[in-house]
């Protein structure tokens, strides 16, 4: 019998799902499993797929700079660089009582937020979790529920003796819709196509702020509707409001997009909105459609394929499938099935668990990349708990390679539209910050040096010059300060039909 070693302890995942690990390792055991050098084999042909070579890189990024360029002459191109009608940066002035209401991709949240002035805030939230069903559900039923959660916050925050809603008051509410939408004036936006697994009808090709303003008034809820913002807008417009230095605004979460400030003298596409051209208008990207359609540029693996061709919008947000907190987990699981369907991993075991689709979580990912011990009693754990599979030191130490390799991949490839965007604005030599914000950025361990390393790997030395730092809260306190900026650009007179 070969020598057993048991030990015991738990993990809270970021799910609130507590992970019991129960170790028992013996590796030669009873069942066929694969060797050590297979396993190094196949690690082998996975490097080669998923590692991206700098000089690819930079091809990536050429390619990137001219569909941002593209989409900023025209409409309707695959990136659509969409104006935000957030004219330039905050003063610092914008002071008031903002409602926020940020529909993501997992989370509803509703703020009230108390903007001080000088970069000082307060905010009061609650969270609603949005289920499966609801992402599907008529759309207009998702408004409601979102409207139905606003009534349920404002009534307890009024009936606080000290809360800040007054009754009969009627506050300006900035509402965080972070899916594409096309916009002709801040309080309004088509949706161009649900993005991160919803897919709500009814909804696509509709003005979802009008679609919500009819929530509103059924709901009878005391706030305007000022502004309808983009999650990386609100980022970026927060993240400046603390940090000036910050000109670009990333999210790395379920789903995955930039925005940053544009030079209106530069779009001919928002000139021949009559904007003149003296004045800067951040843009909401909508980066992860890059390569579209069309999959020229970006190096997809036949793993890559499968999500996209079995996902719910097949052929769409292609950059955003490579990177994306939705969709790491299910690249490395369709490794492993493949592995099985080989007869190299799991012989002899149930398989069933982990054939079933998403089954692995993002999370998993992280947590198998940080686990500090020898003999990987996480990655233990996770097979055990989850799928009932028993696994030896060399699978999981190559589980673990080919996690890094996925999760490097998604930092690497974020790394060049990220570059694109210092490219065409010619940031480099002058350096700037790049707030980022998403479960991937604030939890994957190693995926902000991996961007710094991309860009490293880009532009050399100066890469140095471009850093990401954690972004401010761009829905809650993002979304209020672009509803007071709105409030004041309209009252003085600037574009007040916008
Ligand atoms: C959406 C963007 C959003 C990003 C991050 C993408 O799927 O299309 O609008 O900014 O996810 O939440």
């Amino acid at each position: 019998m070969p020598l057993s070693r048991r030990g015991s302890g738990s993990i809270t995942l970021a799910s609130g799902q507590t992970l019991a690990i129960h170790t028992r390792t013996h590796d030669e055991e009873d069942l066929p499993h694969a060797t050590k050098k297979t396993m190094a084999d196949h690690l082998r042909k996975y490097e080669a797929l998923f590692t991206l070579t700098p000089q690819r890189m930079r091809m990536i990024v050429e390619a990137f700079k001219e569909a941002l360029e593209l989409g900023l002459e025209k409409p309707s191109q695959v990136v659509p660089m969409i104006p935000t009608f957030v004219f330039g940066w905050p003063t610092g002035k914008e002071t008031g009582d903002f409602i926020a209401v940020d529909l993501g991709g997992t989370n509803l949240r509703v703020c009230l937020v108390t903007l001080q002035g000088d970069g000082k805030f307060e905010i009061t939230q609650s969270k609603y979790r949005l289920t499966e069903e609801q992402k599907q559900d008529d759309g207009q039923k998702l408004f409601d529920f979102c409207a139905e959660c606003l009534r349920t916050f404002i009534d307890t925050n009024s009936s606080e003796p000290d809360g800040v809603l007054t009754p009969g008051e009627i506050l300006p509410l900035g509402f965080t819709f972070s899916y594409p939408c096309t916009q002709e004036r801040i309080d309004h936006g088509v949706l161009i196509r649900w993005t991160k697994g919803f897919g709500s009808p009814n909804t696509e090709g509709r003005d979802v702020a009008a679609m919500f303003n009819e929530s509103i008034e059924k709901y009878q809820l005391p706030v305007k509707l000022t502004a309808l913002i983009n999650d990386t807008t609100g980022t970026l417009i927060a993240s400046h409001y603390v940090n000036p230095r910050t000109k670009i605004a990333c999210i790395f979460g379920t789903g995955c997009n930039a925005a940053y400030m544009e030079h209106v003298r530069d779009s001919d596409k928002i000139k021949s909105m009559g904007i003149t051209d003296d004045v800067d208008m951040a843009i909401n990207c909508e980066w992860g459609a890059f390569d579209s359609f069309v999959h020229e540029h970006l190096p997809r693996t036949k793993y890559d394929i499968i999500v996209d061709e079995s996902s719910n919008k097949p052929a769409e947000q292609s950059f955003e499938k490579l990177i994306s907190g939705r969709y790491l987990g299910e690249i490395l699981r369709l490794v492993i099935c493949e592995l099985v369907d080989e007869g190299v991993l799991f012989l002899g075991q149930n398989t069933y668990k982990i054939e079933k689709p998403y089954v692995i979580d993002t999370a998993f990912l992280s947590l198998m990349e940080s686990d500090p011990t020898d003999e990987l009693l996480m990655i233990i754990g996770i097979f055990n708990h989850f799928f009932a599979l028993e696994t030896t030191l060399a699978e999981r130490q190559f589980f673990r390679a080919l996690a890094k390799l996925i999760g490097r991949r998604a930092a690497r490839l974020s790394a060049c539209g990220i570059a694109a965007i210092v490219s065409k604005m010619g940031y480099l030599d002058e350096g700037c910050s790049v707030g980022a914000d998403g479960s991937l950025y604030n939890k994957y361990p190693g995926f902000a040096d991996r961007i710094h390393e991309g860009l490293q790997d880009i532009f050399g030395e100066k890469g140095r010059n471009i850093v990401t730092h954690h972004a401010e809260d761009g829905s809650g306190v993002g979304s209020a300060i672009i509803a007071a900026m709105t409030k004041i650009r309209k009252e003085a007179g600037l574009y007040p039909n916008v």
